[in-house]
């Protein structure tokens, strides 16, 4: 099978971009995929919710500037068949630093295409900062596929608009002619709440495709899980939220048409279509 890359990516912080990123990495994992993660946010809460230290020189950094490969960034995350590229603090100025390189969006693209063509991983999951910077714009010309979180609140149907515009921009000027989205999650879900069930009727009449039919429940333990250093699933792997994200990665590998067309050398289309 070969590499699929995918970013998690929402402008907007706290909707749960990184709970996600480090959960479906888990859950591949768990499967038998050789998966690594890869923390793009300054913040490091990826990092830290695999039990692992924010370290200088250890990031992203030095690849986007072209001083390192990202080969030599990954660590091992402490679970079976889950690598980590972590974060640091010196992240947040990458910002500045890649915009004084030529093609600066297209540098994670370079660093990431020699591990993907290496086949060593059987996904690779960017968790992005909660911006539309060059960190995010970096990640999005550089995978195949991207997942966007959002919290079913009363902005979320706008949030959604301004992404997936930017995905088509990114797909329709050259930057990553393979862009698609992959499919929008609705998480931190409380069905409880009219709000929230009338904000998942609108996205879905809006993007009746592309939402993922697992909604990520609102659940004490999967905020608690980081604070532990685990994913929900090594936390409590029989709760609601282990469930919902197990749940969540079969439907994205059905999505991918991955065990379906396992054999095939390139990754399938997206059943999704253009967004
Ligand atoms: N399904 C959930 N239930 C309860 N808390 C959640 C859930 N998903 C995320 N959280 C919590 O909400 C906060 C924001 O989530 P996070 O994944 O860090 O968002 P982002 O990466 O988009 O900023 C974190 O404190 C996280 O632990
Ligand atoms: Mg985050």
């Amino acid at each position: 099978m070969s590499t699929r890359s995918v970013a998690l990516a929402n402008q907007k912080g706290g909707v749960g971009k990184t709970t996600t990123s480090v959960n479906l990495a888990a859950c591949l994992a768990e499967k038998g995929f050789p998966t690594l993660l890869v923390d793009f946010d300054p913040q490091g809460n990826a990092t830290s919710a695999l039990g692992q230290q924010r370290l200088p020189g250890g990031s992203v950094y030095n690849v986007l500037l072209g001083h390192a490969a990202l080969a030599d960034t990954i660590r091992p995350s402490g679970f079976p068949n889950l690598d980590l590229v972590p974060s640091e603090v010196d992240l947040a100025v990458a910002e500045v630093d890649v915009a004084r390189t030529e093609n600066y969006l297209q540098r994670f693209r370079a660093a990431l295409m020699p591990l993907i063509n290496s086949n060593r991983y059987a996904f690779i999951l960017v968790d992005c900062p909660p911006s539309l910077g060059i960190l995010t714009m970096n990640a999005l010309a550089a995978v195949q596929r991207v997942i966007v979180p959002i919290q079913c609140e009363f902005f979320a149907l706008e949030g959604l608009t301004v992404i997936t515009r930017v995905i088509r921009q990114i797909r329709d000027c050259g930057a990553n002619p393979e862009l698609e989205l992959a499919g929008i999650l609705m998480t931190m879900y409380d069905g409880r709440t009219n709000l929230a069930q009338q904000v998942a009727d609108e996205v879905r009449r809006h993007f009746p495709q592309q939402v993922f039919e697992t909604v990520i429940p609102r659940t004490v333990r999967l905020a608690e899980a980081p604070s532990h250093g685990k994913p929900i699933i090594a936390y409590e792997s029989h709760s609601a939220g282990a469930t919902a994200y197990r749940l969540l990665t079969e439907e994205l590998l059905q999505r991918l048409g991955v065990g379906t067309r396992s054999e095939s050398p390139h990754p399938a289309p997206a059943t999704t279509g253009a967004v």
